[in-house]
């Protein structure tokens, strides 16, 4: 029986909540998390840059599971605003969709602070609904489809996972587009999951593998009074414990790895909070098998982060999958090549 409908309720309420010290502490906070965005902003800027002015496509770009609207940000310098133009390569549109309602908000917030405001809504546009409701595109430009910083993971475990990897198949089919899946790999949890889920959890809620759980309670922010980085054998981490009114109400607890929920963690990629935050970092394999389920009629990229940027990507893997024909010349002068090839493109 499907446990969608129930997780995604509780989902949604958890990220509304945590919606504002996420984008304080993890989007632009924890060095390793900003690292990791700023290897996929170049990856996707660089798509975009091909696709547009190498190869003359015209781009309608939508991202699912948008948050506070960085891909937006992003992509907006290459939107063709200018009727005159119209007609050129670029970015016609970028729209995104997000269930929280407080990620749009903050998203609508960091364009109109950009100054990008009055392109809202005709050129930026932003959805309040389930990224498994989007339904086909049918205009005339180009679908480039994203799904980036692991949103796909906190997608309501395999089973969302899986339909996210449909709905994007099915949003570029009919226009012969490209679609790119950003998120971490488990081969990744040992080495960056554990410290930086340690070093948010006023932002996630105490992780498992970490006791004593005395004050693991959505009545409790657990502050962290530093980030660990990448890689750090420390088993332990201190927090200052906070109260729901944001009174601190004890310094300086010290939480320590439990061994054995260590293990389990990076044997599974299951990231769990004690407040009910589930995060998945799924196996490269996991992620070439849906690729080939959903995304098999046509070409099929998997790039590891590591071989194009180890500075910034190591912990990251992409999926992408291609109608058009025109990602083949740059994933190739990476040095990549297809796992999966199908010859024509044609519908
Ligand atoms: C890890 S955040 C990433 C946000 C954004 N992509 C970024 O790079 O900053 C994941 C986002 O996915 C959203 N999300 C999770 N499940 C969703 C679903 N089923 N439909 C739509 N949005 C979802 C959350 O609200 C959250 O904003």
């Amino acid at each position: 029986m499907s446990t969608l409908p129930h997780s995604y309720e509780r989902d949604r309420s958890l990220w509304n909540e945590c919606a504002d010290t996420y984008e304080r502490r993890i989007v632009h906070g924890h060095p390793d998390v900003t690292a990791y965005e700023t290897f996929e902003q170049r990856f996707i800027d660089r798509v975009a840059i091909h696709l547009t002015r190498d190869r003359g496509h015209m781009l309608h770009c939508y991202d699912f599971g948008c948050g506070s609207g960085r891909i937006h940000a992003l992509l907006a310098p290459m939107l063709i605003t200018a009727p005159e133009a119209a007609s050129s390569a670029g970015i016609a549109h970028i729209g995104g969709i997000d269930f929280s309602e407080r990620m749009i908000e903050l998203a609508r917030r960091n364009i109109i602070d950009s100054g990008l405001g009055a392109l809202l809504p005709k050129f930026l546009s932003f959805d309040i609904g389930s990224a498994f409701d989007v339904p086909p595109y049918r205009g005339n430009h180009t679908p480039l489809a994203v799904c980036v910083c692991n949103s796909i993971g906190v997608m309501q475990g395999p089973e969302g996972a899986r339909k996210l990897f449909s709905v994007m198949n099915r949003y570029i089919r009919p226009r012969n587009g490209i679609a790119v899946i950003s998120c971490y790999c488990a081969e990744a949890v040992a080495g960056y999951a554990l410290s930086n889920y340690e070093s948010t959890m006023d932002v996630c809620g105490q992780p498992c593998w970490l006791k004593p759980d005395t004050y693991a309670s959505p009545e409790y922010t657990l502050v962290p009074r530093r980030y660990k980085r990448a890689f750090d054998p420390d088993p332990a981490i201190v927090v200052d414990v906070v109260d729901a009114r944001g009174k601190c109400i004890k310094k300086e607890v010290t939480l320590t790895r439990d061994p054995e929920a260590v293990r389990a963690v990076i044997a599974t990629g299951k990231i769990d909070a004690y407040d009910n935050y589930h995060s998945r970092w799924y196996p490269i394999d996991r992620i070439k098998t849906w690729m080939r389920e959903f995304w098999g009629e046509g070409t099929l990229w998997h790039i590891q982060g590591a071989m194009l940027d180890r500075l910034h990507g190591e912990p990251a893997q992409i999926a992408v999958v291609d109608y058009s024909g025109s990602f083949e010349s740059l994933g190739r002068s990476w040095g990549f090549e297809p796992f999966h090839h199908v010859k024509r493109h044609a519908k």
